[in-house]
């Protein structure tokens, strides 16, 4: 006998999980399907974000800052640390034990809100006879579950280089990099996007010699050209060595370790021998075993599902959101989706507001972004007034030790309305949620100029680079 749901989501990530919450909230009788293993065997909900992307990885970013700052600035607050040491086993348990509360986490969220939990993997068999889809659930024990809507959230995986297939050993995705037990002597990455440059600056900081091979000519491109400039600074006086427009050839894996075969910028060929390679070239949408073709499920040329504005695809009732649709493949983004097609479906006006995701990576310094670049806005024809502020002027930053980078408001020529804020430094993780709030409000940088901020606060720089735009900081 089948189980009947409102809403069956398929992928308990940050997608799914969410989705399935506010289904619930709005009084829908909903299933949550999630595959993922603990390394009991047991449920471990949130998907890659929770187990093996954002989450592990700022635990790791946490304890290797701390490791820094205690080798290299506790001095300059005078304090003295001698035989200062890194056990990295005991840091990985630490990153499990934040992963697992986050886990556990879920599970409490979805007893709280009634959702039905199902460990296991989701796979479509059929439409069902009186409207909806049957879903078959493989797991410990297999159930046949049917649902009047579906909610696709079957995430991502790391895209693979052709030749250099993940052992998790020597050759490692994003799951292998968070688990290495050792710190490597000689670490290489290909690719200095957000993964390559969050994993590479860990283990710079634990004292491995990282190099990052970058197939592109220019540094973070999606970034805007003044902040990416400021970054890659900070990142070489770090020692984290990044070569843009390499061309990578063959990659041996032997015990070892692996070495790289590569063309550098300048046409020369080379080759880097490293003890591990984290390979961070991107993701790709995730459909494998949800037997999509059985109900006909379409895709776009990337092997994600189409979906249109609202997150429905080619099948009546069925909806998808998170990375395995078009758009950024960010946690946030993938919630706000889950949130917006719950809402649909209960017949609410559900909305995500594509120009107002903020970017966030958790490199030191930080770099953070809403909106448009400098780069876009010239190329979109728009005309506009830059204002920046740097920290360096920011009293509170000189109190933190930390003055490196700059905030960077972009603004309409005419109306002032803000079209883009652009940051690199200390805490702009954080910063940055003042100027989504006021994009998202469609505010002008004169608003921001004239709101209060506390001081001594890094939020100032906010306040002063909106200043700027109209040319009257008053520090500097
Ligand atoms: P996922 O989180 O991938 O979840 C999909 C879930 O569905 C998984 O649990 C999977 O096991 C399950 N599943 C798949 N198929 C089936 C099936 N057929 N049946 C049952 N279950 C199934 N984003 C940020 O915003 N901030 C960050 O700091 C950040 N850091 C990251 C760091 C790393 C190293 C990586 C790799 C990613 C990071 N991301 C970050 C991206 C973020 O993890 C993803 O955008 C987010 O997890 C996408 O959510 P999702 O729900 O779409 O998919
Ligand atoms: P990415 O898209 O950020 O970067 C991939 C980089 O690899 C690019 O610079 C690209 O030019 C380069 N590249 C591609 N093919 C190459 C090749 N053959 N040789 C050399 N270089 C090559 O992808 P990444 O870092 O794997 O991360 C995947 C996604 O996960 C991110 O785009 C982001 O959506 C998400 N993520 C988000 C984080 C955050 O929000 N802080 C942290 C980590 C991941």
């Amino acid at each position: 006998m089948s189980k009947q749901f409102d809403v069956v989501v398929i992928g308990g990530g940050p997608g799914g999980y969410i989705a399935a919450i506010r289904a619930a909230q709005l009084g829908m009788n909903v299933a949550c399907i999630d595959e993922w293993k603990n390394d009991k065997g047991g449920p471990a909900p949130g998907g890659t974000c929770t187990n093996v992307g954002c989450i592990p990885s700022k635990a790791l970013l946490q304890s290797s800052e701390h490791f820094e700052h205690a080798n290299k600035h506790f001095a300059d607050h005078g304090i003295t640390a001698t035989g200062v040491k890194m056990d990295v086993s005991k840091m990985v348990a630490r990153k499990d034990s934040v992963v697992k509360q986050n886990n556990d986490g879920i599970l409490y969220l979805f007893k709280k809100n009634k959702v039905s939990f199902f460990h296991g993997r989701g796979s479509f068999v059929k439409a069902a006879a009186d409207g909806g889809y049957e879903i078959k659930v493989a797991g410990a024990t297999e159930e046949t579950l049917v649902g009047k809507q579906i909610i696709i959230a079957t995430g991502s995986n790391a895209r693979a280089l052709p030749g250099a297939e993940f052992d998790e050993v020597n050759i490692l995705s994003n799951d292998g990099a968070l688990r290495i037990g050792a710190v490597p002597k000689k670490l290489a990455l290909i690719g200095s996007g957000v993964i390559g440059l969050e994993m590479g600056s860990v283990w710079r900081r634990l004292g491995a010699e990282v190099t990052v091979l970058e197939g592109l000519p220019t540094f973070l491109g999606a970034v805007d050209e003044q902040i990416a400039k400021e970054a890659k600074k900070a990142f070489d006086k770090q020692g984290l060595k990044i070569e843009l427009g390499v061309k990578v050839g063959e990659i041996k894996n032997s015990k070892k370790g692996v070495s790289i075969a590569y063309t550098n910028s300048k046409g020369e060929a080379q080759t880097l021998d490293a003890d591990k390679l984290i390979i961070s070239i991107g993701r790709v949408p995730n459909t494998i075993g949800l037997n999509a073709e059985s109900v006909g499920l379409q895709l776009d040329e990337r092997g994600a599902i189409a979906v249109d504005g609202d997150c429905k695809t080619n099948l009546p009732g069925v909806w998808a959101v998170g990375d395995v649709v078009r758009g950024p493949m960010l946690a946030h983004k993938a919630e706000e989706e889950g949130v917006a097609v719950a809402e649909r479906m209960a017949g609410q006006h559900g909305h995500v507001n594509f120009n107002t995701i903020p970017w966030v990576i958790y490199t030191s310094p930080e770099i953070a972004w809403v909106g448009r670049t400098e780069q876009q806005l010239k190329a979109d024809g728009v005309k506009y007034k830059a204002g920046t502020f740097p920290f360096l002027a920011n009293g509170r930053a000189r109190a933190l030790g930390d003055t490196t980078g700059m905030v960077k408001f972009l603004a309409d020529a005419v109306t002032d309305e803000i079209l883009g804020v652009h940051m690199v430094g200390p805490q702009v993780s954080e910063l940055i949620a003042e100027a989504v709030v006021a994009m998202e409000f469609k505010a002008s940088a004169e608003d921001i100029a004239r709101i209060c901020h506390a001081h001594p606060s890094l939020s100032e720089a906010t306040k002063e680079a909106a200043l700027a735009v109209d040319k009257r900081t008053l520090n500097f």
